[in-house]
């Protein structure tokens, strides 16, 4: 058994795999590798360990989350427009039962309507939105006071 409890998995959902394709005025134009290269030196330098995860398919989402418990001890979930709509995400999320903290890179308060809802209302510590990369780094700093790690 792992005796480890800084593994921090970063989760994105569908669409992410072309992040450099969507809008940049929204998404920053970063490839999602590049995205997760700047994460992982971020996570590194707090004493955390980043492991990455990116689907277009909702159940492979989902079994992951099944997984989560065995593979880290926190997570960063961005989950693109299934944040909006999909409870058995959520609810797989909560069966998983561990700190986890929701990140968009663009503003989904101050865009379209259903944006606004997000199905981790409630499961989640924090909402980061609209803070571009710089939201997975609030975001890895508030997990790394949850898990007490530090580098
Ligand atoms: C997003 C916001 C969602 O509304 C959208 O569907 C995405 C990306 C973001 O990171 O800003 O795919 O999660």
């Amino acid at each position: 058994m792992s005796t480890t409890t800084n593994r921090v998995a970063v989760l994105h959902g569908v669409n992410f795999n072309i992040l450099e394709r969507r809008d940049p005025s929204f998404y920053g134009g970063k490839s999602l590798s590049e995205l997760e290269h700047q994460i992982s030196d971020w996570a590194r330098a707090l004493g955390l360990e980043p492991i990455f995860f990116q689907t277009n398919h909702e159940g492979e989402f989902v079994e992951y989350l099944h997984r989560l418990p065995d593979l880290g001890d926190a997570a960063i979930i961005n989950a693109g427009a299934w944040t909006h709509y999909s409870r058995a995400i959520a609810d797989a999320l909560d069966v998983a039962g561990l700190p986890a903290v929701e990140v968009h890179l663009s503003d989904v308060d101050a865009r379209d309507d259903w944006r606004k809802l997000s199905v981790f209302d409630g499961l989640v510590l924090a909402k980061i939105s609209g803070k571009g990369a710089e939201g997975y780094r609030e975001a890895l700093e508030l997990l790394a006071g949850e898990l007490g790690s530090s580098a």
